[in-house]
This record gives C-alpha cells, sequence and structure tokens, in this order.
C-alpha cells in the first residue's frame, strides 16, 4: 500500500515537474537569432528513463551533445565490436526534436580502450597500423549518422597547457599529424559536417596560442576545420568574461566559427589545481571541500547568476561567430563536477536544480536576452 502511494506521489511529482518546465519560458527562444542552445544529455535522458530531464531538454535546448554516448569506449569497445545501440536512440532523440545534434567524440586520449594503440601480442602499434585503426573508427562512426550529425568534435584535448602538443599516444605513434589525419578522415566520412577541434582552457593566452598555431597549421594545409569549442568550465572566480572575449577574439579572427562546447561554473572551493578539466586528476575527500551539502547560500547562488550574466553578455557581443552555447549537463545533480576532481561533493555548476526547478542564473541569462 505504502509502495503504491509512493508510486503516485512520484508520478504526480513528475507530472508537475514537466508541466512547469513546459510552461517556463524557454532559453532557445530567448537566443533563437544568436546561436544554438544546448546541453549534454546522459544515458538515462536517451532512453527515457529521466522523464524530467526530457522535459527540460526538450523545452529548453535545439542542441544535444552525448555526455558519453559517442565515445570509443562505447560504440567501439573492441578491435571488431562495434556497439552503437545508446547512439542509435541519441541521433533519433536529436532528430525527433528538430535539434542541431553534436557528435563527441572521434580522437581523444580519455575513454579509449588499450587496445586501440596496441596489436594481439600487446606490442605498441606502429604508425600506418595506428592510421588504418583511426580510419576505420572514423569511417564507421561518422559514415554511419552521415547528414544526420551536423557537428563533430574530431579531436578532443591534444594541447597541454603551454600551449604545446599533449604527449598522447596518438601523438607518440603517429606522429603530430595524427590531428590532420583525423580530421581529414572526418571529412571523406561526411563532407557536410562542421569538424571542431575541442579544448578547455582556452581562455589561458599560452594554451590559446597553442590553439590558434594549430588551426593555422591546418588552415595552410588546406585541411578542413570549420570551428574551435571552447569548452568553458568556467569557475566562480576565474577566468574573467575579459579572457573569455580575448579567446573568442582571437579564434575568430581566424576566420572558424567558435562553438561554447562544455559550459558550467564550478562554485566549489578549488583544490589548488588551477583552471583545468584534465579527468585523471583525483583529490582525496575532505569536508572542507564539500561546503554546501544542505544548500547553496543565497549569496553563492547570486553570484554565479551575475557570473551566468556577465559571460552571457560575451557570448551575445560575439553572436555572429558563435554557433552555439552548450551546457555540460541539464541539472546539478547529473553534472560531472560532482565527482571531480574529489569524487561524491554536491556540485552546484549548472541552470536547474536537483529537483529540475530553475535557478537565479537561468533567469539572470534569459535576463540579458533581454536586455537588448
Ligand atoms: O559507465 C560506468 C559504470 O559502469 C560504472 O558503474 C561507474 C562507476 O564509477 O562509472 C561509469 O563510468 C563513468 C562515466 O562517466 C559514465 O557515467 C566514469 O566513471 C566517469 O569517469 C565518466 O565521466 C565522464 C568524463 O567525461 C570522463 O572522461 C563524464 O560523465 C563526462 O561528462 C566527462 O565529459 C568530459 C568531456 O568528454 C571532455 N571534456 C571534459 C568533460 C568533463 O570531464
Amino acid at each position: 500500500m505504502y509502495d503504491h502511494q509512493s508510486l503516485i506521489l512520484g508520478a504526480v511529482l513528475v507530472a508537475a515537474a514537466i508541466a512547469s518546465a513546459q510552461s517556463t519560458p524557454a532559453l532557445k527562444d530567448a537566443y533563437r537569432n544568436d546561436f544554438y542552445i544546448g546541453v549534454a544529455i546522459n544515458a538515462a535522458q536517451i532512453t527515457g528513463q529521466d522523464q524530467r530531464g526530457d522535459a527540460l531538454i526538450e523545452s529548453q535546448f535545439d542542441s544535444i551533445s552525448p555526455d558519453n554516448a559517442l565515445k570509443w569506449e562505447k560504440v567501439h569497445p573492441q578491435p571488431d565490436k562495434y556497439d552503437f545501440r545508446l547512439a542509435d536512440q541519441y541521433v533519433a532523440f536529436g532528430e525527433e526534436h528538430h535539434m542541431f545534434i553534436v557528435g563527441h567524440n572521434l580522437v581523444w586520449h580519455e575513454q579509449v580502450p588499450a587496445w586501440v594503440f596496441h596489436d594481439a601480442q600487446g606490442n605498441l602499434l606502429g604508425r600506418d597500423a595506428l592510421l588504418a585503426r583511426l580510419r576505420d573508427h572514423i569511417y564507421t562512426v561518422v559514415g554511419r549518422y552521415k547528414g544526420r550529425i551536423q557537428s563533430w568534435d574530431v579531436v578532443n584535448e591534444a594541447l597541454n597547457d603551454d600551449g604545446t602538443l599533449r604527449q598522447s599516444l596518438w601523438f607518440k605513434i603517429i606522429g603530430e599529424d595524427y590531428i590532420e589525419k583525423a580530421f581529414q578522415y572526418a571529412h571523406e566520412a561526411d563532407p557536410g559536417a562542421q569538424l571542431t577541434y575541442n579544448d578547455y582552457n582556452l581562455e589561458n593566452p599560452a594554451k590559446r596560442k597553442g590553439a590558434v598555431a594549430l588551426v593555422k597549421k591546418l588552415q595552410a594545409e588546406e585541411i578542413p576545420i570549420d570551428a574551435v569549442g571552447i569548452q568553458a568550465h568556467l569557475r566562480l572566480d576565474s577566468p574573467t568574461p575579459e579572457q573569455e572575449d580575448a579567446a573568442i577574439s582571437a579564434l575568430e579572427a581566424l576566420g572558424v566559427k567558435v562553438a561554447i562546447t562544455e559550459l558550467d561554473i564550478d562554485v566549489l572551493p578549488s583544490v589548488g589545481y588551477g583552471p583545468t578539466a584534465d579527468v585523471s586528476l583525483h583529490v582525496r575527500q575532505d569536508p572542507k571541500l564539500n561546503p554546501y551539502v544542505k544548500g547553496l547560500p543565497d549569496s553563492v547562488q547570486q553570484q554565479l547568476a551575475d557570473r551566468y550574466a556577465a559571460f552571457f553578455r560575451v557570448f551575445l557581443k560575439h553572436r555572429g561567430a558563435l554557433s552555439r552555447v552548450t551546457f555540460w549537463g541539464v541539472t546539478d545533480a547529473q553534472s560531472w563536477l560532482n565527482n571531480w576532481p574529489v569524487a561524491g561533493r554536491t556540485s552546484y555548476p549548472l541552470l536547474f536544480d536537483r529537483n529540475g526547478q530553475p535557478k537565479p542564473a537561468f533567469q539572470a541569462i534569459l535576463g540579458v536576452a533581454s536586455e537588448r
């Protein structure tokens, strides 16, 4: 009986949340003439198990990115085995809702199985063999969604913070032209797709310089690169909106599109790692690092809202060059920042709270759209 009642109560709450999502003004409408408003969606949302999340995605956003569904380890877990079950549902979701569909990602040093770089005996592959694997992967994945995924993050996070190229196995085995090759293969597989280089911390001048040099090199070699993705994993205290402005301006000047691809603003105490989104970083749990378990104080909530507003003013200034602004998750409950770089924290980086309700930051961003 009790279970039955709580099931009904649960269903009523979800229905109320869905109705409220549908009656809230939409970000995608407020910015319709400027850029897409995107969101990263997870497996529960792709498969319809998170109805409250889906109601927000459908009503607020007109572009989607997959948080994990298209990564190498998911779609190509073994040498002769592709698994497109979740990825197919992801693309179908975007098509059903007429969204701009992003593919994330083709080449990265994370979430790529170890077999990719080794032969059957466990020895490291040579350049030609790894290039053949890369081509097979890109042709198969991009080819499957040709004309249906509009934009691909072809290469993700290839740069170090000082602007040099990361010594990943891609780099070590193939050499620095693995980046050119990846773009070339992606273009061959779907000549109509927008091809993007995506990285974090491009607000840092040294790293940005590396990105600018990389884009110029590809352009000089006539390699098709259409856009640069600024991930924008921001904090409350850094970078400044002026630094974001400078980053967008520097990339825009190259004649490529710029996309804000993974936006969130971390309000939790920093653990002395500086601005990064390096997923290999892990820090020990400590209650001092997790101060808002019972809720976010109003003053911090307001700081978050003001900061989102300040960054959206910068984005609007660059509306001609920006193709989209994508948030890295729908609600705070779903954010990767609950588990990085410290596991099990209560994080508040997004626009909707743990009950799917819009936060002051949401209203602030809507407000910026109507300042014009
Ligand atoms: O799928 C397993 C599950 O089987 C297991 O029970 C569970 C236990 O930890 O882990 C699950 O895998 C997790 C995976 O997300 C799916 O939820 C991994 O541990 C976790 O590390 C992984 O995190 C993802 C992270 O990339 C790792 O690289 C985040 O969801 C994803 O949002 C994040 O996204 C990256 C972008 O791709 C690139 N830029 C940075 C951004 C944030 O880290």
